[in-house]
């Protein structure tokens, strides 16, 4: 377990919103992912259930990193194919080397979009508005489940050219969108809505490799106040439908294409619980 500094009771209090706008009243899906991260911004809430779930599933910290060194892995191969367009569906609060960060260091123009659902994480975003001057980013209010309004403000706001390639990340989110709200449907009309040459790269978890224990954080999450929905390997892997899977595939994320020192070692996939791939549009 890694050893987190105790976070502010408040990382809120500097800006204008009560505490019902800030949503203290129940755990929220960026602030327990920050917790894990060993970030400051987090509530009591947050933390209590993470803690339960760390009960339940102790290598849940370990995934997280792990999530997060797969997004700086995937971004980088994206951005060495010659791409210089991302948008990251699903942001949650700044985590540095944040995704422009790592774009930006592999070819400075690099263009960001980062859009979440929760306004929260908006609130926070400063350290994602810091491009390089070569390049830009933008921070966006948006929900995966609606691309169509998505990309009309993508376009409105002229940060892309649509036209171009874009690397979409969908890194973490989608096992929080329930199948009731039809992610497979939505992510199909982004990736329609993409030019040729585009990526698309996931990360995901699963049930699949250890189902009593994911039934127990399924469980956990509710009673917080929090959907999940992990899904099997072939549930994931349909988000790539007419996609040209990249190799090595949709493989346990720490076995995607693995660079020395990038996340933690020695883990094995039911620790991690998380699928993760990246596929292109021909
Ligand atoms: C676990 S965090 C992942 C952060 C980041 N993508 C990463 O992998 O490091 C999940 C984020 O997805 C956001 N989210 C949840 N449902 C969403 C939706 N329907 N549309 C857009 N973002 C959503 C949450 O607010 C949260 O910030």
């Amino acid at each position: 377990m890694s050893d987190h500094t105790p976070a502010s009771e408040s990382p809120g209090s500097d800006v204008p919103y009560g505490q019902d706008a800030l949503g203290q009243d129940r755990a929220h899906s960026a602030r327990l992912y920050d917790y894990f991260l060993g970030g400051k911004t987090n509530y009591t809430v947050d933390r209590d259930a993470a803690r339960d779930l760390m009960r339940i599933l102790p290598a849940i910290e370990t995934a997280a990193r792990v999530n997060r060194a797969y997004m700086h892995r995937a971004v980088r191969y994206a951005a060495r194919q010659g791409v210089r367009q991302f948008l990251d569906l699903g942001t949650g609060f700044p985590h540095s080397p944040n995704l422009h960060e790592v774009a930006q260091a592999v070819a400075a123009d690099c263009r960001v979009v980062y859009a979440d659902t929760d306004p929260i994480v908006l609130v926070y975003a400063d350290e994602l508005l810091d491009s390089r001057p070569e390049g830009r980013t933008r921070v966006m209010t948006a929900d995966v489940t609606r691309p169509e309004e998505l990309l009309a403000t993508v376009a409105e706001e002229d940060v892309f050219d649509l036209g171009r390639p874009v690397a979409v990340s969908l890194h973490a989110v989608l096992h929080l969108v329930p199948d009731a709200e039809q992610p497979h449907d939505a992510v199909g009309r982004l990736v329609d809505q993409l030019a040729p040459g585009s990526y698309l790269s996931l990360s995901h978890c699963t049930g699949g490799l250890s189902p009593a224990t994911w039934r127990a954080v399924t469980e956990v999450c509710a009673r917080h106040g929090i959907v999940a929905q992990p899904r099997s390997r072939s549930q994931i892997r349909r988000f790539f439908s007419g996609l040209q899977l990249v190799e090595p595939g949709l493989v346990p994320a720490h076995r995607w294409r693995p660079e020395a020192g990038s996340g933690p070692g020695l883990l094995n996939s039911e620790q991690v619980c998380l699928y993760a791939g990246m596929a292109r549009k021909t």
